[in-house]
């Protein structure tokens, strides 16, 4: 992992198609919708320097990405002191510059306020909103007018209640406000600041209360009327598109990808 200058790009050929498509910080990359997303952007033909603690599983979601030459990882925990700038530090290594981060790293439980401590919810506040604004202040003097974005991964559970997620849904809540408002600190200078608000993806994260805990299954599931969860590739590519020149004027914005879940009533028979 200390080797990440000998991990970056190495195709010469592709350097320069991969360069015009952009560098891309991901955090969360090693598995679930991190992992997709970095497959995303590297189909795509973006270079990404993936980030996440678990060092073992980034390398595979490295060399599982189809173009391993255009990833550098970072085995980091993103909640230590250095760890935004050291990000930073390694994209310019192996890249050159930063065009795009996307705020993924986070963590979930199952609790209801007065089953939280405060140790617990300072960490979830450090894992989920603090961290993912000192990566956003730190990648902020990298990005350049009309190309740079930053994409936070919320969830559906910072906009509507949700049973026992009390400092989950605080996190991602606040993760929201601060979208809005970095839009419009940072709109003017060209840089665009969105999140994306997932429904239930079965991940590493919810997997643990979808098997055990049949009320949440039936409230997260029945209602859907596409008939299913999400699926990482789902926000995979709702993050890739806001990141996209498509997506050029769309800004302070948070995207939910539901399949409709949140906005009916509606409970197939
Ligand atoms: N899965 C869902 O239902 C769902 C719904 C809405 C939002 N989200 C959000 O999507 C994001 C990705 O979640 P997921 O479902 O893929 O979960 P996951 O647990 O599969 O993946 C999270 C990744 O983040 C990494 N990570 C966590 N804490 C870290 C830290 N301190 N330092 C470095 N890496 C760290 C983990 O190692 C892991 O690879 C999270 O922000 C989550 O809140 C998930």
């Amino acid at each position: 992992m200390h080797e990440r200058g000998k991990r970056a790009a190495a195709g010469e050929g592709s350097a320069a198609a991969a360069q015009a498509a952009g560098v891309a910080i991901i955090t969360g990359a090693a598995q679930g919708i991190g992992r997709s997303t970095l497959h995303r952007f590297v189909r795509a033909g973006a270079q990404v320097l993936a980030c996440d603690m678990k060092a073992e599983v980034l390398d595979e979601a490295r060399a599982s990405s189809g173009c391993p030459e255009r990833v550098s990882t970072l085995a980091q925990d993103i909640t230590a002191a250095s760890a935004p700038a050291d990000a930073v530090a390694a994209a310019l290594e192996a890249f050159g510059r930063v065009d795009w981060l996307v705020n993924n790293a986070g963590i979930g439980n199952a609790k209801a306020a007065d089953e939280t401590g405060d140790a617990e919810w300072d960490r979830f506040l450090d894992v989920n909103l603090r961290s993912a604004f000192r990566y956003a202040r730190a990648v902020l003097p990298h990005l350049q007018a009309g190309r740079g974005v930053i994409v936070h991964v919320a969830s559906i559970f910072g906009i509507l209640g949700n049973p026992r997620s009390a400092a989950y849904a605080a996190s991602k809540a606040a993760l929201i406000g601060l979208t809005r408002q970095m839009a419009a600190d940072y709109g003017p200078r060209g840089i665009r600041i969105n999140a994306v608000a997932p429904g239930v993806v079965p991940t590493q994260l919810s997997e643990e209360r979808l098997r055990n805990d049949a009320y949440y299954r039936k409230l997260v599931a029945e209602p859907t009327p596409f008939h299913r969860l999400g699926k990482p590739e789902d926000i995979a590519n709702a993050a890739w598109f806001l990141c996209s020149d498509e997506a050029g004027f769309i800004n302070g914005h948070t995207l939910v990808v539901d399949g409709g879940w949140s906005v009916t009533n509606y409970v197939p028979r």
